[in-house]
C-alpha cells in the first residue's frame, strides 16, 4: 500500500515510521529530518490512503477535498474538524451528548464575559475558540490576569480573529489524560492512554505550549478508565455527530481531566497528539495502515494491538518557546541518539542549514545538515520493558542532541516512574 501522510512534525514522522512497517510512505510537505518527505501537494500525489496529521488542513477541508477526488482519506472533513475549530461548538455538542466536562461560558462581547468571570472563583480557564497551536488557554488563579486575558483575547490583540470569542471555564483539577480513539463514522476503538506535559516548565509551570514530552502507558489509566472514556465521552460524541449528519471518520482525541468527580472532557481534537503520537504509535503491534484504511473505508472490524512495553518521548525545544523561539541554530547529535538501544529521534521544525557548512551537525534524509526552524524542534523518543527503563533510554538520547539554548524539561514521566516503583516495593 502507498500511503500519503499530511504533515512536518514529530507527529508526522512517527505516522510516517510506523506506517513504513508495511508500506511505501510519501510525506507532504514533512521536513528535511523525515525520509520521503516532498514538496507536492497532497492532491498531486497518488496514493491509496491520505492520513492528514495538523488540525489546520482538517479544519480547511482538505479530507473533504480529496474524498471528493475519490480518494480514501482518514480524516474528518470540515463538519467534524470543527470539534477543534471552535471550542465553543465543541462544548455545546458535548452538552447536547451529555457528556461530562467543565461548566462554561461562550462570549464575544467583553461586558458579558467579565460579569461571568465576576461569578466564578478560585482557577479560572481562558480559551480562544478558535485555532492557536496549542497556546490559546490560560489557566490562573489570578483574577486580575484571567480579565485582562479576556480583554487580550476579545480585541484579537492576543490570538487575531481566533480569541474574538472566548469560552471560560470552570477550573478543574486532577491528573490529566489523552485518549485518542480511532473512528470509522459509526464505531470506535480506543489507542493506548498517553499523559502529555503542556506546561512549559518542570512542575507544570509556565505558559501551555504545544506539549513537551508525553509518555505511555499511564498507570493510572487502566482499561476500566478506558472503558468509561469509551462509554461516557467517545461514543456518545460519535453519535451525536452522527445525529448531525457528521460521518467522522478519524481520530477523536479526547483531552481529560481524572477529577475527584470522575472523568471531564476537557478538550477534543480532530487528530492524532503531538506529541503522543510519538510514544503510542511506536508500541502498536497490530498494522497501522490495515487500521486507518478500514477506518477510512467505515469498516473498522479488529481492535488495535499494543505490546507490554512502554514509551518516553521527551520534546527538545529552541529557547525562548513558546513565546519567541530563536531558530536557525545548528544542530547536533540525531545520529548518536538514534544509535542508543531503543531510541528514536523525531524531528520537528527543522530545516536544511544555508550554504557554508557549519561543523558536525546532524544529517537530514539526504545528508543534508539541518539546523533549527521552529518552537519543538524534535522528540526523543526510548522504549523499553517498563516506563523507568524507556524513559532512562529517551534522557540518554537527548544527552547527544545540542544546539545553543536547546530546552529540555527534566521531568517527563518522573512521577509515573515513581509511582510505579512505590506500587512494586507495596
Ligand atoms: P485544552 O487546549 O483545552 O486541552 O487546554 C490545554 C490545557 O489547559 C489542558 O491540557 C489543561 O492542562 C488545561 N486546562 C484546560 N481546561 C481546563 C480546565 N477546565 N481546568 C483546568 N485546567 C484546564
Ligand atoms: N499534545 C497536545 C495536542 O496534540 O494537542
Amino acid at each position: 500500500m502507498r500511503v500519503c501522510v499530511v504533515g512536518s512534525g514529530g507527529r508526522e514522522h512517527a505516522l510516517a515510521h510506523v506506517l513504513g512497517r508495511s508500506c511505501d510512505v510519501v510525506v507532504t510537505p514533512g521536513n528535511p529530518g523525515i525520509p520521503g518527505s516532498v514538496a507536492v501537494p497532497a492532491t498531486e500525489i497518488e496514493a491509496d490512503l491520505y492520513v492528514i496529521g495538523p488540525e489546520a488542513p482538517l479544519v480547511e477541508g482538505l479530507a473533504d477535498e480529496l474524498r471528493a477526488a475519490g480518494r480514501l482519506v482518514f480524516g474528518p472533513g470540515a463538519d467534524g474538524a470543527l470539534l477543534e475549530g471552535s471550542k465553543a461548538w465543541m462544548k455545546e455538542l458535548l452538552v447536547a451528548a451529555g457528556v461530562p466536562t467543565a461548566g462554561h461560558g461562550s462570549f464575544t462581547g467583553l461586558e458579558p464575559a467579565l460579569r461571568y468571570l465576576a461569578t466564578m472563583s478560585d482557577l479560572f480557564v481562558i480559551k480562544t475558540d478558535g485555532l492557536a497551536a496549542g497556546k490559546g488557554v490560560l489557566v490562573t488563579e489570578d483574577r486580575a490576569e484571567a480579565e485582562e486575558a479576556v480583554r487580550a483575547y476579545l480585541s484579537g490583540e492576543a490570538f487575531g480573529d481566533a480569541g474574538r470569542r472566548v469560552v471560560i471555564e470552570e477550573g478543574l483539577t486532577g491528573p490529566e489524560l489523552s485518549v485518542l480513539a480511532v473512528c470509522d463514522g459509526h464505531r470506535a476503538v480506543p489507542l493506548a492512554p498517553a499523559q502529555d506535559f503542556k506546561r512549559i516548565g518542570e512542575g507544570d509551570v509556565g505558559p501551555n505550549t504545544g506539549g513537551m514530552g508525553a509518555y505511555s502507558p499511564v498507570p493510572v489509566a487502566g482499561d476500566d478508565v478506558v472503558d468509561a472514556v469509551m462509554d461516557r465521552a467517545v461514543l456518545p460524541t460519535l453519535e451525536e455527530l452522527q445525529r448531525r449528519g457528521i460521518d467522522y471518520r478519524g481520530v477523536l482525541y479526547a483531552g481529560l481531566m481524572l477529577t475527584p468527580r470522575g472523568i471531564k472532557v476537557l478538550e477534543y481534537n480532530v487528530r492524532f497528539g503531538d506529541p503522543e503520537a510519538q510514544v503510542v504509535l511506536p508500541r502498536l503491534k497490530s498494522d497501522l495502515a490495515d487500521l486507518l484504511a478500514a477506518a477510512a473505508a467505515g469498516s473498522l472490524e479488529d481492535d488495535p494491538v499494543f505490546g507490554g512495553d512502554a514509551s518516553v518521548t521527551v520534546v527538545c525545544a529552541s529557547e525562548g518557546y513558546p513565546a519567541a523561539p530563536r531558530i536557525g541554530d545548528p544542530i547536533a547529535g540525531i545520529e548518536a541518539a538514534n544509535a542508543v538501544e531503543g531510541v528514536m529521534v523525531f524531528c520537528a521544525g527543522v530545516a536544511s542549514a544555508a550554504e557554508g557548512g557549519v561543523g558536525a551537525i546532524s544529517a537530514g534524509q539526504d545528508g543534508q545538515e539541518l539546523v533549527t526552524a521552529g518552537g519543538r524542534v524534535l522528540n526523543v523518543t526510548g522504549q523499553g520493558p517498563d516506563l523507568a527503563t524507556a524513559r532512562e533510554r529517551a534522557y540518554a538520547g537527548v544527552t547527544h542532541i545540542d544546539w545553543p539554548g536547546r530546552y529540555v524539561r527534566f521531568d517527563i514521566a518522573a512521577a509515573a516512574v515513581e509511582g510505579a516503583s512505590q506500587r512494586e516495593s507495596a
